[in-house]
């Protein structure tokens, strides 16, 4: 018989995720997290996989589609509307995790690891993979300054897990980042990279969506 439980690691643990779906797509040219995926919306993809790794979620939306579906009205920074979606999340979370709707792909697996290395111990766990282009520091007039070592980078993934308090501690001063464990990072918090998904790729532009698109007929 199957039965249904709870690893003993996540026994006690209450795990909400904040998807924030409020940006508005500039390097897209529109809101990409409403363009369809074989019949659903970019979010929901995202959405429906967080809620079945999750004990709840909070959307945060830009306001006319928040006021439509009821998520959370976002603000003007993806850090912003982080914490517009942390304001909604119940205080007993004990494990945060934040996931960018423009990663309609990430799985639960993937959930599960992050949320697993939290509850091993650390302040923060995020996906990442290997750079595979060698990276350049350059100046505003590019100019190179540097190259860093590639085998010390990777590129990271959302979701992102946190444990709670840290998570909201870190984001206190209302700081500006692209991920939120930056924010962990510099406010001297542990986190942890478990291995990303080359699937769980963040759609940027229209060809990523035509890639996305052809993923679910099978043509890639
Ligand atoms: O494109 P960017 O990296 O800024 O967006 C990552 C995620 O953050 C997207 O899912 C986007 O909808 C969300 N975002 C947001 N509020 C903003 C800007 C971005 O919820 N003001």
């Amino acid at each position: 018989m199957s039965v249904n439980t709870v690893p003993t690691q996540r026994v006690g643990e209450k795990i909400w995720t904040i998807v924030v779906a409020a940006g508005s797509g500039t390097r897209f040219g529109s809101p990409k997290q409403f363009e369809l995926i074989n019949e659903r919306r970019v979010v929901d993809w995202a959405v429906e996989t967080a809620r079945a790794s999750s004990d709840g979620v909070v959307v945060v939306l830009p306001a006319a589609q928040a006021q439509r579906e009821g998520g959370v009205v976002g603000g003007s920074t993806r850090s912003a509307s982080v914490r517009c979606g942390l304001a909604a999340v119940p205080s007993d979370a004990t494990i945060i995790c934040v996931h960018d709707a423009a990663r309609p792909f990430a799985s639960e697996f993937l959930f599960h690891e992050v949320v697993d290395a939290v509850c091993a111990g650390a302040d923060g766990a995020v996906p990442g993979l290997p750079v595979v282009d060698t990276i350049k520091f350059i100046s505003s007039d590019n100019v190179v300054i540097s190259t860093p070592d590639r085998s010390q980078i990777v590129a990271v993934q959302t979701p992102q897990a946190f444990r709670a308090n840290v998570l909201r501690v870190a984001h206190s001063s209302n700081p500006e980042s692209t991920d939120d464990a930056t924010l962990v990072e510099t406010n001297g918090g542990r986190v942890l990279i478990v291995h990303g998904d080359p699937l769980n790729r963040k759609l940027t532009t229209p060809e990523d969506l035509n890639w996305a698109r052809a993923i679910t007929r099978g043509e890639v």
